[in-house]
């Protein structure tokens, strides 16, 4: 009796193979949108209402119901066994199935790319304060950035050489693997490999636990790219990751805001102005995961941008991602600085006291929404008008019930000057631009579900959005079965980064919850007005509200309250992000 075939080989194979190419060798697929259809293998129909979906690697079919993953629809169609399944896959596209190795689980790389990622920081750093390397000295010192920030930030250098790292970490084909995974290293033509960095000045880039999990790395002087960073890697998901958010913690904490800035060196150079509570992304828009994290450090969060047009669209995606958490208690604002400035180059120009005052000055999101929206249109024509209404039903159904989105139409009705009856009647009506028809309907969609399912419906056909590292454990107070499925699916994604809906599901093929899992990998969900990863993190955010029902709900119901119950109640009305954060 062969082993158990270890779930990384069949990650691995399920991002290999092409459900598209597995099914179309054996029934003949046409494609249709961006799917695939044929007549159902599984019962007798003359019209196709078998689709297969590349982007899910799933296939479903809408008559019979039938649907699965690749190895599903070997299984079925094939009448094999699981591991026939696997090794008939695994043959097609080169691999060879794992004789197995009783019971040693493969995993650990997590931690040993940690281990290596905190050591090469500890090298790098001591590269820059070597006395033989004024160059980079030099280079922060003519930025005017102190020795004290350096070492605040783990700034470093990474030597001008090919094989710095290489010699240092890479002495066998282990060490060099981990090195590569780490993206530390790159692989030339002939097989070889080489240091990614080299003479660079080097910022880490931090978890919100304070761990090294990639590096940006600055050219001395002007050079291509100006910044190099990390590739994706298992520790790092370049959309997930704030610049500076572990040291800012506790400064955003006293602050009550959180301020949101583009560059490494604004966030080092508002840091020795005095102003700690900065973060930035990196070199990515503001994303809807962002947001999240940054609600749970405060509830004010400003964005500050240039003034040019590339700081308005960088602003807007900001916006969208945030609307979906704009609950009452939430603050959001806009600061755009005049041409050619940057947040470093103006707290240095100005001072603390100027920059900040710019800060309390910021625009409103609302204010910054309507704006933006009233300078695409011709206000003072009735056209106008009607297209601000249009342009802002988006807005509207991204937004969580609130006053402030009562506010907003309030502001509306003054602008347009219509009835409140007649905009919210407007609002509420569907908008008509959702995509193309489909010509099948689809019968099975997450408009009647509970909360918990339609995460976990969208999570499952987006992996991706899982990839999280904060606790979500908090939210298995809820007791129910869905939520602490969606915990453990997002607990799994951690872990396997990357892996697309065929591999989520088949990983559960032995669990309880496999038939959950396929059954929502296949659901149609009907959300995604602004932005389906916003949405996401929307629902997630109200399950943390939940969370914070049910936690005063516990405390109030006890009678005899002792001063520490009344701290935490207290404690627990200050919104839920506070008790989110373990600091
Ligand atoms: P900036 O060019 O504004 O960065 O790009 P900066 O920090 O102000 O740079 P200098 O050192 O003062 O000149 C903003 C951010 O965009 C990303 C980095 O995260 C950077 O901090 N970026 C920029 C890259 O990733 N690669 C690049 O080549 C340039
Ligand atoms: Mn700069």
């Amino acid at each position: 009796m062969p082993g158990k075939i270890p779930s990384e080989f069949i990650q691995e194979l399920l991002a290999r193979v092409d459900i598209v190419d597995v099914i179309n060798s054996r029934v003949p697929l046409t494609k249709s949108g961006r799917e695939y259809k044929a007549c159902c293998p599984f019962h007798n129909e003359r019209t196709p209402s078998f689709y297969v979906s590349p982007q899910k690697q799933f296939y479903h079919c809408f008559g019979c119901g039938e649907s699965g993953t690749a190895v599903s629809f070997l299984i079925k169609y094939g009448n094999l066994q699981f591991r026939e399944a696997i090794e008939d896959l695994a043959s097609a596209v080169g691999m060879e199935v794992p004789v197995s190795q009783q019971g040693r689980p493969v995993s650990g790389d997590f931690e040993r790319l940690l281990e290596l990622m905190s050591k090469v920081q500890a090298v790098y750093k001591n590269e820059l304060h070597r006395s033989e390397n004024p160059v980079p000295r030099d280079y922060l010192k003519g930025r005017g950035i102190t020795r004290e920030s350096s070492l605040k930030f783990g700034i470093g250098y990474s030597p001008d050489e090919w094989d710095f790292l290489l010699n240092k970490f890479g002495k066998n084909d282990f060490d060099r693997t981990l090195l590569d995974k780490a993206g530390l290293i790159v692989k030339n033509d002939k097989g070889g490999y080489y240091d990614r960095f080299r003479g660079r000045i080097m910022f880490p880039i931090e978890d919100r636990r304070g761990r090294v999990i990639a590096f940006g790395g600055r050219v001395i002087g002007s050079g291509e790219p100006k910044y190099l960073n990390s590739p994706e890697t298992t520790l790092f998901k370049k959309s997930n990751e704030l610049f500076g958010l572990s040291a800012a913690l506790t400064p955003v904490r006293k602050a009550g805001k959180v301020l949101i800035v583009e560059g490494y060196t604004d966030v080092v150079g508002l840091a020795q102005g005095g102003v700690e509570y900065a973060v930035a992304t990196l070199g990515t828009a503001t994303t809807p995961y962002h947001a999240r994290e940054l609600f749970r450090a405060a509830k004010e969060l400003v964005f500050c941008f240039d003034g040019d047009n590339a700081g308005r669209n960088a602003a807007w995606r900001a916006m969208e991602s945030v609307l979906p958490m704009m609950y009452d208690g939430k603050l959001v604002s806009f600061v755009f600085l005049p041409q050619g400035q940057d947040p470093d180059s103006m707290i240095k120009e100005e001072g603390k006291d100027a920059f900040e005052d710019r800060i309390q000055k910021g625009k409103p999101i609302a204010d910054f929404i309507f704006a933006e929206l009233e300078s695409r249109t011709d206000m003072n024509r009735h056209e106008g008008k009607a297209n601000l209404i249009e342009d802002f039903k988006p807005i509207y159904s991204s937004m969580p019930d609130s006053s402030i989105r009562e506010l907003m139409v309030s502001d509306l009705i003054e602008k347009t000057g219509l009835s409140e009856s007649f905009i919210h009647s407007r609002l509420s009506h569907h908008s008509t631009h959702r995509g193309p028809q489909r010509s099948v309907p689809k019968t099975t969609r997450t408009g009647s579900l509970d909360l918990a399912s339609k995460a976990l419906a969208v999570l499952v056909q987006n992996p991706s959005f899982g990839w999280s590292r904060t606790g979500l454990r908090e939210l298995e107070i809820l007791k129910d079965p869905n939520v602490r499925l969606l915990v453990e699916v997002i607990g799994f994604l951690k872990e396997h980064p990357n892996i697309n809906t065929a591999a989520l599901v088949e990983n559960f093929r032995e669990s309880e919850h496999f038939d959950t899992l396929q059954k929502f990998a296949e659901l149609e969900h009907n959300v995604a007005l602004v932005s389906l990863e916003g949405e996401f993190e929307g629902m997630i955010e109200k399950l943390y509200q939940r969370v914070a029902d049910e936690k005063r709900r516990n405390l109030t119901q006890k009678s005899d309250m002792t001063p520490d119950d009344l701290k935490r109640l207290q404690e627990s009305l200050e919104i839920r992000h506070l008790s989110g954060s373990k600091h």
